[in-house]
């Protein structure tokens, strides 16, 4: 190659090269961006509103009540699920992303050897502490942490995430999965909302589903994506549901780890 060509290749790979750098980086500030936004929304008046929600409080509106009575289903499915697979006391679970602790407490009621449940938002994490010690609960079954998904480590028999996976897009939520599963020892749970043709229409006209923000980008989820991620890190998909109100729509997958 005459060396004039060389030096304009090399230039134009160098060039490129950064290009894609800045690429990445700004991707990087884009997610952290947003996760600041889904952050300060949930320890403010995302809190307030999800903390009604997540309660028996009379405060609701329609829409509230029936998010409500759709969640209630997803706790109510994990513990049944649970508590088929047996050996509760034996167990360590990691709640992640707790919020108030819907799925935590009861756990830990139900005899769960320990729980350590963590959320993003201090608020909610907060509550949950609150709930979990007015409940009689000990720090040694039920413990709380401030942090992201991102931050968690550890090991555990069984990694539940509920209703999180709404924040994140499909290929964050897929390589989540992943970091939660080499979290999992035995058993990996996670629900989210799923993409179908007839949903993204209706949120393009504005109807937001399922409802948890009207200030935070709300994700559906192709569920193939969300398979062949946990799949890849090791698990196989052993049950599935669906569970669902109006302005909630939830599919929830337990994995195994093969
Ligand atoms: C719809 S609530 C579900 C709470 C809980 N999993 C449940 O089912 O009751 C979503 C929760 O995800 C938390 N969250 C959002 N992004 C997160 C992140 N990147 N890391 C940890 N928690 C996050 C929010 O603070 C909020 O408490």
């Amino acid at each position: 190659m005459p060396a004039e060509l060389h030096d304009a290749t090399a230039g134009q790979t160098a060039a490129s090269s950064q290009a894609a750098q800045q690429d990445d980086a700004q991707q990087v500030d884009a997610k952290q961006a947003e996760k600041a936004e889904v952050q300060a929304y949930f320890e403010s008046t995302g809190f307030e509103r999800w903390n009604r929600i997540y309660s028996d409080s009379e405060e609701v509106n329609k829409v509230q009540r029936n998010i409500r009575i759709g969640h209630q289903k997803t706790v109510d499915e994990v513990l049944a699920w649970l508590q088929e697979q047996g050996n509760l006391p034996q167990r360590s679970f990691c709640d992640a992303g707790c919020g108030v602790g819907s799925l935590s407490l009861p756990l830990a009621q139900l005899g769960a050897g320990s729980v350590a449940a963590s959320d993003l938002s201090a608020a909610m994490v907060a509550e949950a502490e609150r709930r979990a010690r007015s409940a009689g609960i000990a720090a040694e079954q039920l413990s709380f942490t401030a942090s992201d998904l991102e931050s968690l480590q550890g090991r555990y028999d069984t990694v539940i995430c509920l209703d999180v996976f709404i924040h994140y897009p499909q290929a964050a939520a897929e390589e989540m999965v992943g970091h939660l599963a080499g979290m999992a020892e035995h058993h990996l749970l996670v629900s989210f909302a799923p993409y179908t043709p007839l949903l993204a229409l209706l949120k393009g006209i504005g109807q937001l589903f399922p409802g948890p923000s009207k200030t935070t980008r709300a994700y559906q989820l192709r569920e193939n994506g969300i398979v062949a991620a946990a799949e890849a890190a090791g698990f196989k998909p052993v049950r599935r549901s669906l569970n669902q109100a109006p302005f909630y729509f939830s599919r929830l997958i337990a994995f195994e780890r093969v």
